[in-house]
């Protein structure tokens, strides 16, 4: 049988994982700064992740959520102590979709309402309300389009009170990233996101945070939203949250309330899932990972302004990006087959780094000499047009 051919693949076949290095079938090493797309965040194979899973797996991996389940609930301590969302309740799904299908569908339940507010550039997911919400046509069916949902522009504060003015009322929810990661690293303005909350307050709508990629402590706070003193209604989770065990969720606000069979899942919150998804946070306490990630994104981001050839670094913490002039369109692909380095991309020339958040300094430092080496190794035919232009305009000027 064959596999449904959907994605398109590096050629490579990695066979073992530790901390934020993979190796392939034939022993080579690779520096994993794309964290298997943001998913990796205490480090591969880390051992108390490991011994955890394996601890459960002896004794329980899976009963269904018909009988009591105490490991959800020491889930939700420590993600609450984590958070700080103390008085937030916890729903537990197995991926980012279907957070955000679940977020969006608790919205309309809670306000009755139907028109959804999304962004141009946001990903939120492939099932059905999720992808309506994602402005990417190519992933949306026609069984999946619908008038429910409007985009409007990531940032436009103009925009969105003018829409808001209008149609304020009807609105059942806003969905945002607060960095918007396959859109290409897009950071969501403190004032934008205030604005969003003061009119969600104003016309009774729920503000879900898709903290699916940002979120987890990848950006130097537990939520990318902590940044700009601004609380969601509803935080979506799924990523980081079990460092490449499946396991997603929502944190939910107080006021909305819970009914018996409102939402459901048979996988969602097993108690290996939940196993995994402690470990990742009992790692980040006792390492100090977000402050970890904090510096270190800080670090990489001040080294990566000095080095010529890229464009408009960004980011916070350890979800950076920046834009690759034309000229070093293969730079990516560069640093796999040449250098050994898995980087992300967001279409059409943006390099994302979505590292583990232990990556080491001496593990950045390998990163930034190797990228320098990338570009001067594409730079030559760049640079002599670089410098014919120059000469150019000097005579023109003349
Ligand atoms: C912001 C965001 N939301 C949702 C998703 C969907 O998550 P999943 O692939 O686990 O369904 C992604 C995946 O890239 C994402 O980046």
């Amino acid at each position: 049988m064959k596999l449904f051919d959907v994605y398109p693949l590096n050629d490579i076949t990695i066979t073992k994982a530790q901390g934020s290095y993979v190796w392939d079938e034939n022993g080579v090493q690779y520096l994993d700064m794309y964290g298997g797309h943001a998913v990796i965040s205490i480090g591969h194979t880390h051992p108390h992740w490991v011994k955890r899973i394996e601890d459960q797996l002896e004794k329980i991996a899976f009963y269904s959520n018909s009988v009591h389940i105490p490991i959800q609930q020491q889930l939700a301590d420590k993600l609450a102590k984590v958070s700080g969302k103390e008085d937030f309740q916890l729903f537990l799904v197995n991926s980012g979709a279907e957070a955000n299908e679940n977020a969006i569908k608790l919205a309309s339940f809670h306000n009755g309402k139907k028109k959804i507010v999304a962004f141009k550039k946001a990903f939120h997911g492939r099932t059905s309300l999720a992808v309506a919400a994602t402005d990417n046509k190519a992933l949306v069916a026609p069984v999946n389009e619908t008038d429910n949902v409007d985009f409007l522009t990531f940032n436009d504060e103009a925009a969105l009170k003018t829409y808001f003015q209008t149609r304020g009322k009807e609105v059942c929810a806003v969905i945002v990233e607060g960095i918007q990661g396959v859109g290409g690293i897009n950071i969501a303005t403190d004032s934008f996101l205030q604005l969003i909350r003061r009119l969600c307050d104003q016309n009774d709508a729920v503000f879900i945070a898709d903290e699916v990629q940002c979120g987890y402590g990848r950006t130097g706070k537990f939520f990318c939203l902590d940044h700009a003193g601004v609380q969601a209604d509803i935080y979506t989770m799924a990523k980081g949250m079990g460092n490449g065990f499946p396991v997603g969720g929502l944190l939910i606000a107080p006021h909305i309330k819970p009914k018996h069979g409102m939402l459901g899942t048979t996988f969602g919150g097993n108690h290996l899932a939940c196993a995994a998804a402690l470990a990742v946070l009992e790692v980040i306490e006792e390492e100090n990972l977000i402050e970890f990630a904090k510096q270190r994104g800080m670090y990489l981001m001040n080294r990566l302004r000095t080095i010529d050839g890229i464009e408009n670094v960004r980011g916070k913490g350890l979800m950076i990006g920046f834009d690759v002039p034309e000229d070093l369109k293969d730079l990516r692909k560069k640093l796999l087959y040449d250098f050994n380095i898995f980087t992300g991309e967001a279409k059409p020339n943006v390099i994302r780094l979505l590292p583990s958040l232990a990556l080491s300094r001496k593990q950045s430092d390998e990163f930034l000499e190797a990228l320098q080496e990338a570009i001067a190794e594409l730079k030559p035919k760049a640079k002599k047009t670089g410098s014919v232009q120059q000469e150019e305009e000097v005579r023109a000027e003349d």
